[in-house]
């Protein structure tokens, strides 16, 4: 009992606090204003205070300061759209600079530059610029940059959806063209982009023939790497939702 009638003496209580708090709007609690009132203004506890800080729609612009003037290309409607015709700065982008970055692989072999590669020269070039962190092999290095890039066994197991070992081009991968994708853009991690063209359709030749997936005397080029059917292509389903799929072993 004694404690129900604490309860409602509380809820009476912040129901009155909260009714102060209401009436007194964005001032400020009226008693709160008052004791600023004392640093400086007469006034009596629990008196109004001065109004708090006015909002920006009222704010006077102060004497001898001119309103701020829009830049003339927002002041006038823009003809062009896009950055000239509404900022006024900025130029087109050059087509090399567009080829420069334009670089994207696409699972049928657009966008695969001319040159070739053989799995005999990708052993030298992944040997000296991968095996650091990817281990001799391709089987992983160092924890940190232990990503995995050989190995066929499955990594996911129908009916148990726990992965069970590290993804790989072997086993995960759908598309050979990503491989050369990936490693130009991205590869070595820490000298990206530092590849020819050549080099890279090697090493991507190199680690296809150690995921068993081509033959030591393959030639990787533009014609040849989109042919090569990745172990892992029916591995995916189409889940339903736009754009995604998931990987299953059958
Ligand atoms: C300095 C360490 C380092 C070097 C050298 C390096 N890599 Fe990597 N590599 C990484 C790291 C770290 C990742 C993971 C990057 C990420 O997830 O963003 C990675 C990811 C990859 C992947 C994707 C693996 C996957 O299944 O997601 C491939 C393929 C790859 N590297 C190939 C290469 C090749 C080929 C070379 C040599 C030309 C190379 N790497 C050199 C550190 C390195």
């Amino acid at each position: 009992m004694k404690t129900k009638h604490m309860t409602l003496l509380f809820s009476a209580v912040l129901a009155g606090v909260l009714l102060l708090a209401a009436c007194s709007g964005p001032q400020g609690p009226a008693g709160a204003a008052g004791e600023k009132g004392a640093a400086g203004l007469p006034g009596a506890a629990g008196s109004p205070g001065p109004a708090g800080p006015p909002g920006p729609a009222t704010t006077p612009i102060p004497a001898g300061m001119a309103p701020l003037a829009m830049p003339p290309s927002l002041a006038t409607a823009p003809t062009t759209p896009g950055y000239k015709g509404t900022y006024g700065i900025g130029r087109d982008a050059t087509k090399e600079e567009i080829a420069a970055w334009d670089i994207d692989v696409l699972p049928d072999g657009t966008g695969l530059p001319a040159g070739s590669g053989t799995v005999a020269r990708g052993a030298t070039i992944y040997a000296a610029k991968c095996a650091g962190c990817h281990g001799d092999k391709g089987q992983g290095g160092l924890p940190a940059t232990s990503e995995v890039l050989v190995g066929t066994k499955p990594w996911f197991a129908k009916g148990n959806p726990r992965q069970q070992g590290s993804r790989t081009i072997g086993n995960y991968w759908p598309y050979a063209s990503t491989v050369f994708d990936y490693i130009r853009r991205a590869m070595p991690f820490d000298k990206p982009g530092s590849l020819t063209d050549d080099e890279v359709y090697s090493v991507a030749a190199w680690l296809l023939n150690q995921n068993g997936i081509i033959t030591e005397s393959a030639v990787m080029d533009a014609k040849t790497l989109p042919q090569v059917k990745m172990p892992a292509l029916d591995s995916f389903f189409y889940s339903g939702y736009p754009d995604e799929t998931w990987p299953e072993y059958r």
